[in-house]
């Protein structure tokens, strides 16, 4: 019976930006445990997948779509592939494509919040918030009339805390510009808090459960003075590796996680903790 606990096999997990860094270990997590995969990103087919990915695809476990998620028509022309394919509407769906900021990004989007571009906005909250309502209008509409799913959402640290900017000050202190982490990511990740309270109250009873996961920052090479600022305000002193929120990905698509719904799961190594 608890082999079962956390079984994931045979379950179709649709993955939204699953082409990037922590979208590829969603993946490939589930992949590993005998779940299927569609992968919806408009980067898939363009970039090589690692090899050890090949052989799910090539066993049919793994579906790339070209999708992108601000587009209705294109999620449903995913699912439809995905319907197609294996003949059954998706378990899970994992919202996790997004965009962001990194230290290295372009001038404009990092600048002081006075003259934050109008139009870096809408770019960012169409993928973030309406990308992800979007999916869960597709898909968790399908999983419902089911009568079973999970719908993961793929929250941060600075959906609910205010990023720290002192942990860029490096920046123009060795020279260069002010760097200030968008507020539009802020924005768009707190959405989520009460967008998946919202799904899980109103999908409470058809079987579907809706959760956030909370993450922080993934260590991904970053500048040295970067990760000491940012270690520095970690409890736990370090960024997370890019493996380590899989284990609540394979909880939340499980039977181990029947009765959570609306939950926000932290997993921050301490950040928000103080
Ligand atoms: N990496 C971190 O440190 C970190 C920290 C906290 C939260 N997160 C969150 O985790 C998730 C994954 O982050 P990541 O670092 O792997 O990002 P990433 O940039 O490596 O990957 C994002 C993926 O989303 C895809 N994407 C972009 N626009 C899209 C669209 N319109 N439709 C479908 N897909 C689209 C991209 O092609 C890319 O493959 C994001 O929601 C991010 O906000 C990441």
């Amino acid at each position: 019976m608890y082999d079962k606990l956390f079984s994931v096999e045979g379950r179709i997990v649709a993955v939204t930006g699953g082409m990037g860094q922590l979208g590829r270990q969603f993946s490939l997590a589930l992949l590993n445990r005998n779940a299927r995969v569609a992968i919806l990103d408009p980067a898939a087919e363009k970039e090589k997948l690692p090899e050890h990915f090949q052989a799910f695809k090539e066993n049919n476990k793994l579906l790339l779509i070209i999708t992108d998620v601000t587009k209705r028509e294109s999620l449903e022309k995913a699912l439809e592939i995905i319907v197609e394919t294996w003949d059954e509407v998706p378990y899970g769906l994992i919202n996790n494509a997004a965009l962001d900021s990194p230290p290295s990004a372009a001038l404009e989007e990092t600048g002081p919040f006075e003259i934050f571009p109008p139009e870096s906005w809408d770019r960012v909250m169409d993928v973030n918030v309406k990308g992800v309502f979007l999916a869960c209008q597709v898909f968790g509409a399908e999983m419902a009339k089911s009568g079973r799913g999970s719908i993961i959402n793929i929250g941060s640290t600075y959906g609910m805390v205010s990023p720290d900017h002192r942990i860029y000050e490096y920046k123009s202190e060795n020279g260069g510009n002010p760097f200030f982490k968008p507020v539009v990511y802020s924005a768009s990740k707190s959405a989520l808090v009460n967008f998946t309270k919202y799904l899980a109250v109103y999908w409470g009873k058809s079987g579907v459960r809706t959760n956030l996961m909370v993450l922080g920052g993934v260590f991904n090479h970053q500048e040295q003075e970067f990760l000491d600022g940012y270690c520095s305000r970690v409890p736990m002193g370090r960024m997370a590796r890019e493996d380590e929120y899989n284990g609540t990905v394979i909880y939340l698509m499980s039977d181990a996680s029947s009765y959570v719904t609306g939950a926000a799961i932290i997993l921050d190594g301490g950040w928000t903790a103080w």
